[in-house]
């Protein structure tokens, strides 16, 4: 028998609805909030109020694009962490109340698992490899940047981890360092397509093992520009292209680095792209080239599934209701969690 998920996102200023029968999409509807880009960051208050807004349109949206009815929904399932806390629960509410009212199973969902599991959503007369167990995953977001063994859909190990900075947030600090709105690093990767990115240099940090840091980088950058602009007013303008190219240079070098460092070390040969930034073109390129170095198969996700969606919260709550790991009504968001 085949089974019908709901679910919901909310975990930062994405509100977002899905619905999945089985591995299969039927529908994915999104709701961004153009209300932080004039702050250069995400403003929790402002994010929960806009999901408050958002949410049951956003949902209408799903079910209607699925083109099924409510009471064919076995179960919703939802983002219970890691996000903000005021976001998380404007969905874990929706989620509760549907679930109550419609008397289906509640499922609650790791954002980062559900990045992850982005591989596995099927359509409709597409077909696109998967990766196979066990996988290496670089997880790189907004909120995290990780090196994942995927050993089975719910089973996941964490290698390495940023110990500051994420790399979603190197690109929007070093965007906000030379202007931009955020998020910087859409706008990073459309300027760095016609610059140089062996034009300026930037120091890469020395951590050893399977660990990133980031935010000596921002630092590098940030100094950098102060000292060229004393001398011109105008480098940014002037060299905004080249800038562009050579930071995201650095930052792919940095994250591709350690990947290859821990496909050395596990042997893992199957190696998985996830998260928002997973988007970069750049870092697509890079990561197709690499493979065809050293005869690793890569998984990347269609783009519309790199950044926040709910197809990727489904298809996790889809695993879990297959092992009948039900949440009760008592379940609170976690701003902070591991897989
Ligand atoms: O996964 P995501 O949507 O949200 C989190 O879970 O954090 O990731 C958002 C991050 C932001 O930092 C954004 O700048 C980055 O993904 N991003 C990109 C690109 N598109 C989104 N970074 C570089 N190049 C892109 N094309
Ligand atoms: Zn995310």
């Amino acid at each position: 028998m085949s089974v019908t998920i709901l679910a919901i996102e909310s975990s930062c200023d994405e509100t977002a609805a899905s619905v999945l029968r089985d591995v299969f999409l039927l529908s994915s509807a999104i709701a961004n909030q153009d209300v932080h880009k004039a702050y250069g960051g995400v403003v929790p208050e402002l994010a929960s109020r806009a999901h408050q807004q958002n949410i049951i349109p956003v949902v209408d949206e799903a079910i209607k694009k699925a083109g099924i009815g409510k009471e064919e929904i076995n179960a919703v399932a939802f983002t219970r962490g890691p996000g903000l806390m005021s976001a998380l629960l404007v969905g874990t509410s929706f989620a509760k109340g549907f679930a109550l009212a419609r008397k289906i199973p509640l499922i609650d969902v790791n954002h980062l698992q559900g990045h992850i599991l982005v591989h596995f959503i099927k359509e409709e007369g597409k077909v696109l490899a998967q990766p196979e167990f066990p996988f290496l995953c670089l997880l790189v977001s907004g909120g995290h940047t990780q090196l994942v063994i995927v050993r089975d859909h719910l089973d996941m190990h964490i290698i390495g981890r940023t110990i500051d900075d994420a790399a979603g947030e190197a690109f929007d600090k070093t965007g906000k360092i030379m202007g931009f709105e955020y998020p910087g690093g859409p706008l990073i990767d459309k300027y760095a397509k016609d610059g140089n990115p062996k034009a300026f240099a930037f120091n890469k940090p020395r951590i050893s093992g399977l660990d990133f840091s980031f935010s000596g980088l921002k630092t590098s950058f940030l100094y950098y520009l102060r000292d060229q602009l004393a001398k011109d007013p105008e480098f940014i303008n002037s060299h905004r292209n080249d800038l562009c190219a050579s930071i995201q240079q650095t930052i792919i070098e940095i994250l591709l680095d350690k990947l290859r460092s821990a496909a050395n070390e596990t042997g893992i040969r199957e190696i998985a792209l996830a998260g928002g930034v997973s988007a970069n073109s750049g870092l697509r390129d890079a990561l197709i080239k690499e493979a065809g170095l050293k005869g690793w198969n890569v998984y990347i996700p269609e783009f519309r599934f790199t950044t926040d969606n709910a197809a990727m919260i489904a298809i996790a709550g889809y695993f879990k209701y297959l092992k009948g790991q039900f949440a009760d009504q008592g379940i609170t968001p976690m701003a902070r969690m591991d897989f």
